[in-house]
């Protein structure tokens, strides 16, 4: 028997292990990866490839390290046939997270040889970062009923990316923003995705499983679910003057919650969202539609920070992203939003689960305390 009866609800406020990964500051909306504040790193032009460098390796790379750890992730953008076969016998109207938990689950079902090893470990982490570019491209381009496609070298992954997800040269402009979120969305300590990947790994399962658990979990609307669910909001607001009344019918009714709003550790502005805001400020005035939605969100950010904001209640990093996406080019379709944050993502998932398994292992069971019937005659069905 458990010790206490008392329970965590929704494990707030555990510590489930330590990291040298992110640090969060929730009362003052601080970020920092490695010790590295997020303004700084995006504010210094840095590309993602240097931050999935830091995560796996915990310090920044010089440029041979830089292009030796590139070489190692653009060899998983060639993804396996049996992949996208895979992607493909999926409906049209897939979902995008569960179409990437079926490519990495294949990714396990093939991968029987797999061990956690020091030496390995890193160099399959960038693979997997490569795969998982080469699946969201081909996830993307099924659902757009568009042809197959790997991403190739260029000069950096957020290029590499869009240009085979698009099929054609992306601008400056969209390459940046699309850097800048592939860099917001890196890590966030043990969020629900990471520890439901942590359990996983935690069984000495291997690290594909590991990833399609954390998807998994991210595909919820409380979590990665937010991102497409957020500009699902402002879409079906439709227009700047029915904010108000959506906003009391919706939202003050208690009917719904206000999507990309709330954070279980911020109380106060999430950083990344002020980030993503810039960005899409910058984006929206070459997309009507996203321009649309930008000036609803804006409005809706107001109301909901004037009822919500004593509360601790705050735009989160999934607010504004959409909009950011919507202006790259990438549809309201299919929860590519979400599936855009995996391919992320991932890099903090690997570098999670590389932590606790070389240094900290150790079996998640937690316990349940027992609330049923007292010990009882079970009683043959023809007897019941
Ligand atoms: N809209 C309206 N009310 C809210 C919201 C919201 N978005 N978020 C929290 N609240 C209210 C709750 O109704 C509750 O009110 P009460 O005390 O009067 O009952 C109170 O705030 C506390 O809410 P909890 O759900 O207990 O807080 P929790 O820490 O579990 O919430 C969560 C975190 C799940 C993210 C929540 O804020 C939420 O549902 N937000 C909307 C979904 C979302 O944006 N998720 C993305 C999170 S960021 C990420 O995963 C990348």
């Amino acid at each position: 028997m458990p010790e206490s009866e008392e329970i965590s609800r929704g494990l707030e406020d555990v510590n489930i292990k330590w990291t040298r990964l992110t640090t969060i500051d929730g009362e003052k909306g601080i970020l920092r990866y490695g010790g590295y504040s997020i303004e700084d790193i995006i504010n210094s032009g840095a590309k993602v490839e240097e931050i999935q460098y830091l995560f796996l390796y915990g310090e920044l790379p010089n440029k041979e390290k830089l292009e030796k750890f590139r070489e190692n992730v653009e060899k998983g953008y060639n993804v396996p046939g049996y992949i996208i076969e895979t992607i493909r016998k999926l409906p049209k109207e897939s979902d995008s997270v569960a179409m990437q938990m079926t490519a990495f689950a294949s990714l396990a079902a093939a991968e029987t040889k797999f061990k956690w090893n020091k030496e390995t470990n890193r160099e399959l982490a960038a693979l997997s970062i490569g795969r998982m570019a080469g699946i969201t491209v081909n996830v993307y381009r099924h659902f757009m009923g568009m042809e197959p496609a790997i991403p190739e070298h260029s000069d950096s992954f957020a290029k590499s990316f869009l240009k085979a997800a698009f099929g054609k040269e992306p601008s400056q402009e969209s390459i940046d923003a699309m850097n800048a979120a592939l860099i917001l969305y890196t890590d966030h300590e043990v969020p629900a995705s990471t520890t439901a990947g942590l359990v996983a790994v935690s069984t000495l399962s291997d690290i594909y499983s590991g990833v399609t658990a954390a998807l998994a979990a991210l595909k919820g609307p409380l979590h990665g679910g937010a991102a497409e669910a957020a500009i699902a909001q402002f879409a079906e607001i439709g227009d700047e003057n029915n904010v108000e009344n959506w906003f009391k019918n919706n939202i003050l009714s208690g009917n719904r919650r206000l999507m990309g709003f709330g954070h279980r550790v911020y109380k106060t502005y999430d950083p990344r969202a002020k980030i993503f805001k810039s960005f899409a400020e910058k984006l929206v005035k070459n997309n009507k539609e996203a321009e649309k939605l930008f000036k609803i969100a804006k409005k809706l950010e107001e109301l909901g920070i004037k009822q919500y904001g004593a509360k601790g209640i705050y735009p989160n990093t999934d607010f504004y992203s959409g909009i950011v996406y919507m202006a790259i080019g990438f549809p309201l379709k299919n929860n590519i939003y979400t599936g855009l944050f995996a391919l992320s993502r991932i890099t903090g998932w690997q570098a999670h689960f590389i932590e606790y398994v070389e240094e900290q292992h150790r079996l998640i069971r937690p316990r349940a305390v027992y609330k049923g019937p007292e010990p009882r005659q079970f009683l043959p069905i023809n007897k019941r």
